[in-house]
């Protein structure tokens, strides 16, 4: 009788996992779901690219100051993503195209507003 119970009570928690592991799959999947669009829409995600940038050896050479200077060359969004690619490429940090494509967001909401 006391076996039976036990057993009934397990199965019962049992069940209640496999329920909230349930929830929490459909949760996570419409979630990543959620990522997926958004990185997809967007062409270049800001917040991460201040992250890179802000861990990068980007100031080694020159400050923020070339980025708003009136002498600055970079005219076009086209121009800044080239520009971050070159000196990423004197780095050698290798950053994937999407970094790239982050910084160049950053750099453009945070200074030069194309
Ligand atoms: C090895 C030195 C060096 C490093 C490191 C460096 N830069 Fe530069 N960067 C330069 C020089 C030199 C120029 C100016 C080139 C020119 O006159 O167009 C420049 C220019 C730029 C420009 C264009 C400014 C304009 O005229 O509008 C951007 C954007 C830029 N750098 C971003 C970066 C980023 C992002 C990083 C980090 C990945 C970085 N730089 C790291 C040397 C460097």
């Amino acid at each position: 009788m006391k076996f039976s119970k036990l057993l009934v009570t397990k199965i019962k928690i049992s069940m209640k996992t496999m329920f909230m592991t349930k929830i929490q799959l459909t949760l996570g999947l419409v979630l990543s779901g959620l990522l997926i669009s958004s990185t997809a829409i967007a062409s270049g995600n800001a917040a991460n690219g201040k992250t890179l940038f802000t861990g990068s050896k980007c100031g080694t050479c020159h400050g923020t100051e070339v980025y708003t200077s009136k002498d600055r060359k970079v005219k076009s969004l086209k121009d800044l993503e080239a520009a971050v690619r070159l000196n990423d490429s004197k780095l050698n940090t290798n950053w994937f195209d999407e970094d790239v494509k982050d910084v160049t967001a950053y750099l453009n909401q945070q200074y030069y507003k194309f």
